[in-house]
């Protein structure tokens, strides 16, 4: 079992080498798996009613973003190392909203990974997985992305938060103390069908910025290695639109910081502020937000109770998270009521409860 995650906030951070604040949710994807004497590989999603099967070494690469994309890929690496002795079958399942900006695809990946490893007895760290999971991602999805997803679907812990720093791959877990607060979740309902090649042109428009600072100087290697300072210093070097993602990264690092902070004094007031903040610097100097998730975010921070809310994940579509008194849930859910008037779309909205951890379901 693997769970899915929601970025509290540090978005598109990841692949910047900065910080990220993700935690778990209470929703995931389920595996039940058996070993097999021969090489025959069979994998049956419920989800979508379709199986594929084929015999190890026989692998042909799936359409990228195709479901099996994520389980087969992780079959393949993990067979490239030498760790898959035989064929097996397994039934996937889930109750994640599979697109939704829920990182359905990490805890794909992290569910078959940890499923391997229990029926073939290999070892590697949670982090190693996380990281191999990453490359399925870049290999066989198509999609460029960091390692937040697959970090926190195999690594996030119950009743914490995960403050990640995506360079030296270390962390904290940060307690969620919440008292009268919640975490809501509140899905648009838009899919995010043209993400992955906006997410590859939003990481190429990084990786412009940091070509331009390090002529200046040479230690920056990413974007975590700058300053508000130095993006402002070189603006008239950087197109506009570089030098708004470019803002938009450093000071986005400058929240995870401040919040992590906020949070673990349990500041929520502070917490809220930051994540509105956030938003605004997604839809304005990102540009990966949509009028969907303004729409809710907007609701949202105009609901009294609402400390912050903002789009989470990566855009375009997906979930927006709030922080909220529990006391105005109902009326928050009241609300939506305009979202479906200007969009004719009912939004999902769930309450976060006891957020779970990867594991095992049985051990063989
Ligand atoms: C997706 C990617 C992550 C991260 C977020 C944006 O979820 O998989 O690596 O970049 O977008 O923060």
């Amino acid at each position: 079992m693997a769970p899915g995650r929601v970025n509290l906030i540090g978005e598109y951070t990841d692949f910047n080498d900065g910080f990220v604040l993700p935690m778990t949710v209470d929703r995931g994807v389920y595996i039940g798996i058996r070993p097999r004497s021969d090489d025959r590989v069979s994998v049956v999603s419920l989800k979508f009613g379709e199986t594929v099967a084929y015999s190890l070494g026989t692998f042909e690469q799936p359409k990228p973003g195709h479901w099996s994309c994520y389980v087969l890929g992780v079959v393949e690496e993990l067979r490239l190392l030498g760790l898959i002795p035989s064929g097996f079958e397994a039934v996937i399942d889930g109750n994640l909203n599979l697109g939704a900006g829920l990182s359905s695809s990490a805890a794909v990946e992290t569910a078959t990974a940890l499923a391997l490893q229990t029926i073939f007895k290999f070892t590697m760290p949670r982090a190693d997985i996380a990281a191999l999971c990453q490359r399925v991602e870049h290999r066989y999805a198509g999609v460029m992305c960091g390692i937040m997803d697959q970090f926190a679907s195999g690594l996030g812990r119950a009743d914490h938060a995960l403050m990640l720093d995506c360079r030296s791959l270390s962390y904290v877990d940060i307690p969620v103390t919440l008292g009268d607060h919640r975490i809501v979740i509140i899905s648009s309902e838009v899919k995010r069908e043209l993400a992955a090649s906006a997410y590859n042109e939003r990481r190429a428009q990084c990786e412009e910025g940091v070509a331009l600072f390090k002529q200046y100087d040479p230690s920056v290697r990413a974007l975590r290695d700058v300053t508000l300072d130095q993006v402002n210093a070189h603006a008239s070097e950087l197109s506009d639109i570089v030098r708004r993602r470019c803002r938009h990264v450093v000071s986005e690092n400058m929240r995870v910081l401040n919040a992590s902070a906020a949070l673990g004094a349990g500041d929520l007031e502070e917490f809220g502020a930051l994540m509105n903040a956030s938003h605004q610097s997604l839809r304005d100097d990102f540009e990966v937000s949509c009028d969907e998730l303004d729409c809710l975010v907007d609701i949202a921070q105009r609901t009294d109770g609402v400390l912050g809310s903002r789009m989470t994940g990566a855009g375009f579509g997906g979930c927006t998270v709030t922080l909220i008194h529990s006391d105005a849930i109902d009326s928050l859910k009241a609300q939506l009521f305009a979202y479906t008037d200007r969009f004719s779309l009912n939004p999902g909205i769930f309450v976060l409860q006891d957020n779970l951890e990867a594991g095992p379901l049985v051990s063989s």
